[in-house]
Protein backbone atom coordinates (compact mmCIF):
# COMPACT_ATOMS: atom_id res chain seq x y z
CA UNK A 1 0.00 0.00 0.00
CA UNK A 2 1.16 3.46 -0.87
CA UNK A 3 2.13 5.74 2.41
CA UNK A 4 0.96 9.48 2.37
CA UNK A 5 3.52 11.78 2.08
CA UNK A 6 5.23 9.77 -0.37
CA UNK A 7 5.90 10.67 -4.05
CA UNK A 8 3.61 8.18 -5.98
CA UNK A 9 4.50 7.24 -9.62
CA UNK A 10 2.41 9.56 -11.27
CA UNK A 11 4.20 12.68 -9.41
CA UNK A 12 7.38 11.14 -10.89
CA UNK A 13 9.67 13.53 -12.89
CA UNK A 14 10.71 12.04 -16.78
CA UNK A 15 12.91 13.06 -19.12
CA UNK A 16 11.14 13.16 -22.67
CA UNK A 17 14.49 13.39 -25.36
CA UNK A 18 13.19 13.90 -28.87
CA UNK A 19 15.92 12.15 -31.50
CA UNK A 20 15.67 13.86 -35.29
CA UNK A 21 13.67 11.97 -37.01
CA UNK A 22 10.17 11.90 -38.97
CA UNK A 23 8.64 10.57 -35.82
CA UNK A 24 9.72 13.10 -33.48
CA UNK A 25 6.05 14.79 -34.33
CA UNK A 26 4.58 11.92 -32.18
CA UNK A 27 6.60 13.02 -29.30
CA UNK A 28 4.11 16.14 -28.60
CA UNK A 29 1.11 13.36 -28.41
CA UNK A 30 3.12 11.59 -26.00
CA UNK A 31 4.35 14.38 -23.81
CA UNK A 32 0.35 15.24 -23.70
CA UNK A 33 -0.42 12.19 -22.34
CA UNK A 34 2.69 11.62 -19.75
CA UNK A 35 1.52 15.20 -18.53
CA UNK A 36 -2.75 13.56 -18.42
CA UNK A 37 -1.40 11.40 -16.04
CA UNK A 38 0.67 13.64 -13.85
CA UNK A 39 3.85 13.28 -14.61
CA UNK A 40 6.51 16.41 -14.66
CA UNK A 41 8.15 16.02 -18.63
CA UNK A 42 11.01 17.99 -19.04
CA UNK A 43 11.71 17.64 -22.58
CA UNK A 44 15.29 17.71 -24.37
CA UNK A 45 15.60 17.95 -27.93
CA UNK A 46 18.58 17.00 -30.38
CA UNK A 47 19.38 19.39 -32.96
CA UNK A 48 18.36 17.56 -35.62
CA UNK A 49 15.03 17.08 -33.48
CA UNK A 50 14.37 20.83 -34.13
CA UNK A 51 13.87 20.95 -37.68
CA UNK A 52 11.58 18.14 -37.53
CA UNK A 53 9.29 19.76 -34.63
CA UNK A 54 9.63 23.09 -32.97
CA UNK A 55 10.86 23.71 -29.18
CA UNK A 56 7.50 25.83 -28.60
CA UNK A 57 5.43 22.83 -29.59
CA UNK A 58 7.00 21.32 -26.44
CA UNK A 59 7.24 23.73 -23.89
CA UNK A 60 2.79 25.00 -24.65
CA UNK A 61 2.44 21.33 -24.18
CA UNK A 62 4.82 21.03 -20.79
CA UNK A 63 5.11 24.07 -19.63
CA UNK A 64 8.83 23.85 -19.47
CA UNK A 65 11.54 25.26 -21.23
CA UNK A 66 12.89 23.20 -23.81
CA UNK A 67 16.86 21.98 -23.67
CA UNK A 68 18.21 22.33 -26.85
CA UNK A 69 22.13 22.45 -26.31
CA UNK A 70 24.66 22.03 -24.15
CA UNK A 71 25.63 25.84 -24.48
CA UNK A 72 24.04 29.23 -24.96
CA UNK A 73 22.85 30.62 -28.35
CA UNK A 74 20.55 32.47 -29.61
CA UNK A 75 17.46 34.05 -28.06
CA UNK A 76 14.61 31.66 -28.59
CA UNK A 77 11.97 32.14 -24.93
CA UNK A 78 10.89 28.27 -25.69
CA UNK A 79 14.25 26.84 -25.91
CA UNK A 80 17.30 27.04 -23.16
CA UNK A 81 20.76 26.15 -23.71
CA UNK A 82 22.07 24.96 -20.94
CA UNK A 83 24.84 25.57 -17.98
CA UNK A 84 28.11 23.44 -18.10
CA UNK A 85 26.23 21.37 -15.06
CA UNK A 86 23.05 21.42 -15.99
CA UNK A 87 22.93 17.89 -17.64
CA UNK A 88 23.93 16.71 -14.29
CA UNK A 89 21.40 18.76 -12.40
CA UNK A 90 18.77 17.16 -14.80
CA UNK A 91 20.04 13.70 -14.87
CA UNK A 92 20.18 13.80 -10.89
CA UNK A 93 16.44 15.55 -10.51
CA UNK A 94 14.51 12.77 -12.53
CA UNK A 95 13.01 9.43 -12.41
CA UNK A 96 12.88 7.91 -16.21
CA UNK A 97 14.73 8.91 -19.58
CA UNK A 98 12.47 8.51 -22.12
CA UNK A 99 13.73 9.38 -25.95
CA UNK A 100 11.03 8.89 -28.44
CA UNK A 101 11.78 8.75 -31.40
CA UNK A 102 15.56 7.01 -30.74
CA UNK A 103 17.35 7.02 -33.60
CA UNK A 104 20.25 4.73 -34.95
CA UNK A 105 22.67 7.92 -34.35
CA UNK A 106 21.57 8.74 -30.56
CA UNK A 107 21.12 4.68 -29.81
CA UNK A 108 24.85 4.48 -31.07
CA UNK A 109 26.27 7.15 -29.01
CA UNK A 110 24.55 5.38 -25.73
CA UNK A 111 25.79 2.49 -26.85
CA UNK A 112 29.08 3.86 -27.15
CA UNK A 113 29.44 6.44 -24.60
CA UNK A 114 29.38 9.28 -26.50
CA UNK A 115 28.34 12.93 -25.35
CA UNK A 116 28.46 15.00 -28.28
CA UNK A 117 25.36 17.17 -26.93
CA UNK A 118 23.07 17.50 -23.98
CA UNK A 119 20.94 14.78 -24.50
CA UNK A 120 24.02 12.06 -24.91
CA UNK A 121 26.13 13.59 -21.98
CA UNK A 122 23.05 14.13 -19.97
CA UNK A 123 22.33 10.35 -20.36
CA UNK A 124 25.49 9.27 -19.33
CA UNK A 125 25.00 11.45 -16.07
CA UNK A 126 21.72 9.76 -15.42
CA UNK A 127 21.64 6.99 -13.57
CA UNK A 128 17.86 6.06 -13.63
CA UNK A 129 15.77 3.69 -15.88
CA UNK A 130 15.89 4.26 -19.77
CA UNK A 131 13.29 3.93 -21.58
CA UNK A 132 13.95 3.85 -26.02
CA UNK A 133 11.71 3.57 -28.58
CA UNK A 134 13.08 3.39 -31.85
CA UNK A 135 12.02 4.91 -34.85
CA UNK A 136 14.05 4.38 -38.16
CA UNK A 137 14.01 2.94 -41.51
CA UNK A 138 13.87 -0.69 -41.92
CA UNK A 139 17.55 -1.28 -43.99
CA UNK A 140 19.21 1.11 -40.56
CA UNK A 141 16.75 -0.81 -37.93
CA UNK A 142 18.32 -4.11 -39.35
CA UNK A 143 21.68 -3.07 -40.09
CA UNK A 144 23.74 -4.94 -37.86
CA UNK A 145 25.80 -2.22 -36.16
CA UNK A 146 22.20 -1.31 -35.20
CA UNK A 147 21.57 -4.80 -34.00
CA UNK A 148 24.81 -4.68 -32.03
CA UNK A 149 24.21 -1.14 -30.44
CA UNK A 150 20.61 -3.08 -29.36
CA UNK A 151 22.21 -6.22 -27.82
CA UNK A 152 24.91 -3.98 -26.03
CA UNK A 153 22.33 -1.73 -24.26
CA UNK A 154 19.76 -4.42 -23.58
CA UNK A 155 22.67 -6.49 -21.67
CA UNK A 156 22.89 -2.85 -19.49
CA UNK A 157 19.04 -3.09 -18.74
CA UNK A 158 17.81 -0.36 -20.33
CA UNK A 159 14.01 -1.03 -21.70
CA UNK A 160 12.68 -0.99 -25.20
CA UNK A 161 8.78 -0.23 -26.62
CA UNK A 162 8.78 -0.81 -30.60
CA UNK A 163 9.66 -0.50 -33.10
CA UNK A 164 6.55 -1.45 -34.81
CA UNK A 165 6.09 -2.57 -38.69
CA UNK A 166 4.50 -1.18 -41.43
CA UNK A 167 4.29 1.91 -43.83
CA UNK A 168 7.39 3.74 -43.01
CA UNK A 169 7.91 7.34 -44.08
CA UNK A 170 10.50 5.98 -46.91
CA UNK A 171 8.22 4.37 -48.39
CA UNK A 172 9.21 1.32 -47.27
CA UNK A 173 7.38 -1.35 -45.23
CA UNK A 174 8.96 -2.85 -42.49
CA UNK A 175 10.09 -2.57 -38.80
CA UNK A 176 11.00 0.77 -37.92
CA UNK A 177 7.64 2.84 -37.04
CA UNK A 178 7.71 4.71 -33.29
CA UNK A 179 5.64 2.89 -31.09
CA UNK A 180 1.96 4.04 -30.49
CA UNK A 181 2.73 7.42 -27.86
CA UNK A 182 0.09 5.26 -25.42
CA UNK A 183 1.99 2.33 -25.55
CA UNK A 184 5.31 4.08 -24.77
CA UNK A 185 3.64 5.95 -21.92
CA UNK A 186 1.93 2.71 -20.80
CA UNK A 187 5.69 0.97 -20.42
CA UNK A 188 7.11 4.31 -18.63
CA UNK A 189 4.02 3.65 -16.05
CA UNK A 190 5.02 0.24 -15.87
CA UNK A 191 8.95 1.28 -15.13
CA UNK A 192 8.13 3.64 -12.47
CA UNK A 193 5.54 1.62 -11.15
CA UNK A 194 7.64 -1.53 -10.77
CA UNK A 195 9.89 0.89 -9.10
CA UNK A 196 7.96 1.22 -6.23
CA UNK A 197 10.04 -2.20 -4.68
CA UNK A 198 9.77 -0.61 -1.17
CA UNK A 199 6.53 -0.11 -1.18
CA UNK A 200 5.03 -1.43 2.78
CA UNK A 201 8.37 -0.67 4.32
CA UNK A 202 9.03 1.80 6.63
CA UNK A 203 12.49 2.94 6.79
CA UNK A 204 14.11 5.05 9.83
CA UNK A 205 17.30 6.73 8.87
CA UNK A 206 19.66 8.59 11.22
CA UNK A 207 22.01 11.24 9.17
CA UNK A 208 24.53 13.89 9.45
CA UNK A 209 26.73 14.78 12.72
CA UNK A 210 25.57 15.14 16.27
CA UNK A 211 26.27 18.47 18.41
CA UNK A 212 27.61 17.57 22.26
CA UNK A 213 27.32 21.26 24.56
CA UNK A 214 31.20 22.14 26.36
CA UNK A 215 29.43 25.13 27.45
CA UNK A 216 26.41 27.42 25.69
CA UNK A 217 28.77 28.08 23.02
CA UNK A 218 31.19 25.63 22.24
CA UNK A 219 30.54 21.82 21.11
CA UNK A 220 32.14 18.62 20.01
CA UNK A 221 30.92 18.04 16.48
CA UNK A 222 32.26 16.34 12.96
CA UNK A 223 32.38 17.12 10.01
CA UNK A 224 29.72 14.72 8.58
CA UNK A 225 27.56 16.86 6.16
CA UNK A 226 23.95 14.61 6.04
CA UNK A 227 24.53 13.94 2.78
CA UNK A 228 24.94 10.19 2.67
CA UNK A 229 21.84 9.94 4.51
CA UNK A 230 19.43 12.36 3.03
CA UNK A 231 20.65 10.66 -0.28
CA UNK A 232 19.28 7.53 0.89
CA UNK A 233 16.21 8.89 2.23
CA UNK A 234 15.16 10.64 -0.83
CA UNK A 235 15.87 7.25 -2.82
CA UNK A 236 14.18 5.00 -0.66
CA UNK A 237 11.01 7.45 -0.75
CA UNK A 238 11.26 7.47 -4.65
CA UNK A 239 10.85 3.82 -4.29
CA UNK A 240 8.07 3.72 -2.52
CA UNK A 241 8.78 3.67 1.24
CA UNK A 242 7.73 5.48 4.46
CA UNK A 243 10.93 7.54 5.66
CA UNK A 244 11.56 8.73 9.08
CA UNK A 245 14.34 11.00 8.87
CA UNK A 246 16.44 11.27 12.09
CA UNK A 247 18.81 14.32 11.24
CA UNK A 248 21.66 16.48 12.92
CA UNK A 249 22.31 19.64 12.08
CA UNK A 250 23.04 19.72 8.25
CA UNK A 251 22.33 22.66 5.83
CA UNK A 252 20.42 20.39 3.58
CA UNK A 253 16.95 20.50 2.95
CA UNK A 254 14.08 17.63 3.86
CA UNK A 255 14.22 15.38 0.63
CA UNK A 256 9.82 15.28 -0.71
CA UNK A 257 8.09 13.17 1.16
CA UNK A 258 10.22 12.50 4.31
CA UNK A 259 9.45 12.60 7.63
CA UNK A 260 12.26 15.17 9.35
CA UNK A 261 12.76 14.46 12.85
CA UNK A 262 15.74 17.57 13.71
CA UNK A 263 18.26 16.48 16.72
CA UNK A 264 21.09 18.24 18.01
CA UNK A 265 22.67 15.82 20.45
CA UNK A 266 23.50 12.13 20.82
CA UNK A 267 20.74 11.48 23.55
CA UNK A 268 18.22 13.58 21.07
CA UNK A 269 18.93 11.50 18.26
CA UNK A 270 18.74 8.58 20.39
CA UNK A 271 15.46 9.17 21.48
CA UNK A 272 14.00 10.08 18.38
CA UNK A 273 14.98 6.71 17.03
CA UNK A 274 13.79 4.63 19.75
CA UNK A 275 10.13 6.16 19.54
CA UNK A 276 9.93 5.69 16.33
CA UNK A 277 11.59 2.07 16.40
CA UNK A 278 8.16 0.47 16.44
CA UNK A 279 7.37 1.88 13.23
CA UNK A 280 10.41 0.68 11.72
CA UNK A 281 10.78 -2.82 9.51
CA UNK A 282 14.22 -1.18 8.00
CA UNK A 283 16.72 0.84 10.34
CA UNK A 284 19.61 2.51 8.46
CA UNK A 285 22.50 4.29 10.72
CA UNK A 286 24.30 6.29 8.95
CA UNK A 287 24.62 9.54 11.62
CA UNK A 288 28.21 9.43 12.35
CA UNK A 289 26.75 10.01 16.24
CA UNK A 290 29.35 11.49 19.02
CA UNK A 291 30.72 8.61 20.72
CA UNK A 292 31.52 10.93 24.06
CA UNK A 293 30.07 13.89 25.67
CA UNK A 294 31.34 16.28 27.84
CA UNK A 295 30.29 14.79 31.48
CA UNK A 296 29.11 18.71 32.76
CA UNK A 297 28.41 20.72 30.35
CA UNK A 298 29.32 24.32 31.74
CA UNK A 299 25.67 26.80 32.45
CA UNK A 300 27.79 29.94 31.26
CA UNK A 301 30.91 30.49 28.55
CA UNK A 302 34.19 29.24 29.70
CA UNK A 303 36.59 31.69 30.37
CA UNK A 304 40.17 31.95 28.82
CA UNK A 305 42.85 31.44 31.82
CA UNK A 306 46.57 30.82 31.38
CA UNK A 307 46.05 27.40 32.43
CA UNK A 308 45.44 24.27 30.90
CA UNK A 309 41.53 23.03 30.25
CA UNK A 310 40.55 19.92 30.64
CA UNK A 311 37.42 18.24 29.61
CA UNK A 312 36.16 15.14 30.71
CA UNK A 313 34.04 13.18 28.41
CA UNK A 314 31.59 10.05 29.26
CA UNK A 315 30.44 7.69 26.60
CA UNK A 316 26.95 8.11 24.96
CA UNK A 317 24.53 5.72 24.00
CA UNK A 318 25.24 4.27 20.91
CA UNK A 319 22.31 3.85 19.11
CA UNK A 320 22.78 1.50 16.27
CA UNK A 321 23.93 -0.79 19.48
CA UNK A 322 20.63 -0.44 21.10
CA UNK A 323 18.68 -1.06 17.94
CA UNK A 324 20.74 -4.19 17.20
CA UNK A 325 19.49 -5.51 20.72
CA UNK A 326 16.01 -4.74 20.47
CA UNK A 327 15.90 -6.11 16.30
CA UNK A 328 13.31 -8.30 16.23
CA UNK A 329 12.26 -9.06 12.43
CA UNK A 330 13.94 -5.79 11.57
CA UNK A 331 16.48 -5.24 9.26
CA UNK A 332 19.28 -3.21 10.90
CA UNK A 333 22.05 -1.60 8.61
CA UNK A 334 25.13 0.15 10.15
CA UNK A 335 27.79 2.23 8.78
CA UNK A 336 31.40 2.21 9.61
CA UNK A 337 33.21 4.79 9.16
CA UNK A 338 37.01 4.06 9.31
CA UNK A 339 40.70 5.47 8.41
CA UNK A 340 41.81 1.87 7.43
CA UNK A 341 40.87 -1.88 7.70
CA UNK A 342 37.47 -1.37 5.24
CA UNK A 343 36.67 -4.55 5.52
CA UNK A 344 37.73 -5.85 8.88
CA UNK A 345 36.32 -3.47 10.77
CA UNK A 346 33.18 -3.37 8.84
CA UNK A 347 32.77 -7.22 9.83
CA UNK A 348 33.51 -6.48 13.28
CA UNK A 349 30.86 -3.89 13.61
CA UNK A 350 28.49 -6.21 11.95
CA UNK A 351 29.35 -8.43 14.35
CA UNK A 352 29.56 -6.74 17.83
CA UNK A 353 26.10 -4.52 16.72
CA UNK A 354 23.92 -6.93 15.20
CA UNK A 355 23.64 -5.79 11.55
CA UNK A 356 22.56 -7.73 8.78
CA UNK A 357 24.87 -5.50 6.55
CA UNK A 358 27.35 -2.98 7.37
CA UNK A 359 28.36 -0.45 5.18
CA UNK A 360 32.03 0.44 5.70
CA UNK A 361 33.25 3.74 3.63
CA UNK A 362 36.56 5.34 4.52
CA UNK A 363 37.17 9.04 6.17
CA UNK A 364 40.24 11.32 6.36
CA UNK A 365 42.51 13.07 4.02
CA UNK A 366 42.04 9.42 1.82
CA UNK A 367 38.69 8.94 2.13
CA UNK A 368 35.26 9.78 0.70
CA UNK A 369 32.74 9.28 3.44
CA UNK A 370 32.63 13.16 4.84
CA UNK A 371 31.33 16.06 3.19
CA UNK A 372 31.54 15.30 -0.67
CA UNK A 373 29.39 14.70 -3.32
CA UNK A 374 30.86 10.98 -4.11
CA UNK A 375 31.60 8.31 -1.61
CA UNK A 376 33.26 4.99 -2.67
CA UNK A 377 31.84 1.90 -0.23
CA UNK A 378 31.99 -1.73 0.81
CA UNK A 379 28.98 -3.57 1.53
CA UNK A 380 29.72 -6.38 4.20
CA UNK A 381 27.25 -8.86 4.86
CA UNK A 382 26.68 -12.22 6.82
CA UNK A 383 26.62 -14.28 3.67
CA UNK A 384 28.23 -12.78 0.67
CA UNK A 385 31.75 -11.72 -0.04
CA UNK A 386 32.36 -8.22 0.47
CA UNK A 387 31.17 -6.31 -2.50
CA UNK A 388 33.08 -2.94 -3.29
CA UNK A 389 31.12 -0.13 -4.62
CA UNK A 390 33.08 1.67 -7.07
CA UNK A 391 33.39 5.76 -6.67
CA UNK A 392 29.98 7.23 -7.62
CA UNK A 393 27.74 10.31 -6.43
CA UNK A 394 26.37 9.45 -2.96
CA UNK A 395 22.54 9.16 -4.82
CA UNK A 396 24.11 6.12 -7.18
CA UNK A 397 25.57 4.72 -3.86
CA UNK A 398 22.61 4.70 -1.90
CA UNK A 399 21.01 3.18 -5.19
CA UNK A 400 23.24 0.32 -4.76
CA UNK A 401 22.57 -0.09 -0.75
CA UNK A 402 19.07 0.15 -1.56
CA UNK A 403 19.34 -2.61 -3.63
CA UNK A 404 21.22 -4.55 -1.08
CA UNK A 405 18.54 -3.67 1.55
CA UNK A 406 15.98 -5.19 -0.76
CA UNK A 407 17.77 -8.47 -0.84
CA UNK A 408 18.24 -8.56 2.13
CA UNK A 409 14.59 -8.68 2.86
CA UNK A 410 13.74 -10.95 0.20
CA UNK A 411 16.28 -13.40 1.84
CA UNK A 412 15.09 -13.19 4.86
CA UNK A 413 11.25 -13.56 3.50
CA UNK A 414 12.22 -16.93 1.86
CA UNK A 415 13.69 -18.29 4.98
CA UNK A 416 10.52 -17.66 6.89
CA UNK A 417 8.70 -20.17 4.29
O1 LIG B 1 27.20 12.94 6.12
P1 LIG B 1 28.24 12.82 5.02
O2 LIG B 1 29.15 14.02 4.95
O3 LIG B 1 27.63 12.47 3.70
O4 LIG B 1 29.22 11.63 5.43
C1 LIG B 1 28.76 10.32 5.43
C2 LIG B 1 29.35 9.52 6.60
C3 LIG B 1 30.87 9.45 6.47
C4 LIG B 1 29.00 10.18 7.93
C5 LIG B 1 28.70 8.10 6.52
O5 LIG B 1 28.99 7.53 5.27
C6 LIG B 1 29.21 7.20 7.64
O6 LIG B 1 30.23 6.56 7.55
N1 LIG B 1 28.42 7.18 8.77
C7 LIG B 1 28.82 6.47 9.99
C8 LIG B 1 29.69 7.38 10.83
C9 LIG B 1 30.12 6.74 12.12
O7 LIG B 1 29.84 7.26 13.16
O8 LIG B 1 30.76 5.59 11.95
P2 LIG B 1 31.32 4.68 13.23
O9 LIG B 1 32.15 3.66 12.56
O10 LIG B 1 31.93 5.57 14.23
O11 LIG B 1 30.01 4.04 13.84
C10 LIG B 1 29.52 2.77 13.44
C11 LIG B 1 28.02 2.78 13.38
O12 LIG B 1 27.48 3.00 14.68
C12 LIG B 1 27.42 3.84 12.47
O13 LIG B 1 26.32 3.26 11.79
C13 LIG B 1 26.93 4.90 13.45
O14 LIG B 1 25.79 5.60 12.94
C14 LIG B 1 26.56 4.08 14.67
N2 LIG B 1 26.71 4.79 15.96
C15 LIG B 1 27.94 5.18 16.41
C16 LIG B 1 28.05 5.77 17.65
C17 LIG B 1 26.89 5.98 18.42
N3 LIG B 1 26.95 6.56 19.61
N4 LIG B 1 25.70 5.59 17.96
C18 LIG B 1 25.59 4.99 16.74
O15 LIG B 1 24.48 4.65 16.33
Amino acid sequence: MPQEGVRQSSQARIILGIGGGIAAYKSAELARILIQRGYSVQPVMTRAATEFITPLTLSSLTHRKVITSLFASGEDSTAVLSSAIEHIDVALENDLLIVAPATADLMAQFAHGLAGDFLATMHLAFTGPVLLAPAMNTNMWNHAATQANLRVLRERGYHFVGPDAGDLACGMVGAGRLSDPLEIADAATAILNGRQDLAGETILITAGPTQEAIDPVRMITNRSSGKMGYAIAEKAVKRGARVILVSGPVALAAPQGVELIRVESAEQMKNGVLEHLDAASIFISVAAVADYRPTSPADQKVKKTASRLSIELEPTTDILAEVGRRKGDRIVIGFAAETQNLAAEGKRKLESKNCDMVVANLVGPNGTGFEGDDNEVVLITRDKEPQAIPKAAKREIARHILDAVLDLRLSARAAKR
